[in-house]
């Protein structure tokens, strides 16, 4: 019998990154997580009775949408593309994203004006949920099997979106700075 292998328990990061200490994550589980994180958002969104907490989550939902898609657009899938060859698997992913965003407008302009989103949340979801599934059976697999530095790619990801939090946070403080709705 062989020895106890933990597989699937291998730990993913590699080192840390220097004076933060932050954990340096391959690129496609960075990525992962950001879509466990939304998609764990999302249901709790369902069960929120306080419209205040809502309005705040949906708020933190579409920032984090906006930051993931744009580091994906502008890192990511070019490193995918370039690496894999895989022109059509991110072509699909860039128009699914203008999809995704068309519904991030949309929600945070009814949340403006006060309307209802719960409709526009379930189309997300669900356009979500397919996105998802495709970027994490089908163009995660190729990356991790190309020789793009995974390692190298989490860290540019990492600090790329970093920055977008920090730029969308201090414009949205900016136009809203009672920080209400
Ligand atoms: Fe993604
Ligand atoms: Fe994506």
């Amino acid at each position: 019998m062989p020895t106890h292998t933990p597989r699937g328990t291998q730990d993913t990061s590699r080192a840390t990154s220097p004076g933060t200490g932050d954990k340096v994550l391959d690129a496609t589980d960075l990525l992962q997580r950001d879509h466990r994180q939304v998609e764990s958002w999302l249901h709790t969104c369902e069960s929120l009775s306080d419209q205040q907490q809502k309005a705040e989550l949906i708020q933190k939902i579409c920032m984090a949408l906006k930051v993931h898609t744009q580091i994906e657009e502008e890192i990511f899938y070019p490193r995918a593309r370039a690496g894999t060859g895989e022109e059509g698997l991110v072509q699909d992913a860039i128009n699914e994203h203008a999809e995704v965003k068309q519904l991030i407008n949309e929600i945070e302009q009814r949340q403006a004006q006060g309307q209802d989103c719960a409709e526009q949340l379930e189309v997300l979801r669900q356009s979500l949920a397919h996105h998802i599934q495709e970027e994490e059976n089908e163009m995660f697999p190729k990356v991790r099997n190309s020789d793009i530095d995974l390692f190298a790619l989490g860290s540019e990801l990492a600090t790329r979106r970093s920055e977008l939090m920090q730029q969308m946070s201090a414009q949205k403080s900016q136009t809203n700075p009672g920080g209400g709705l």
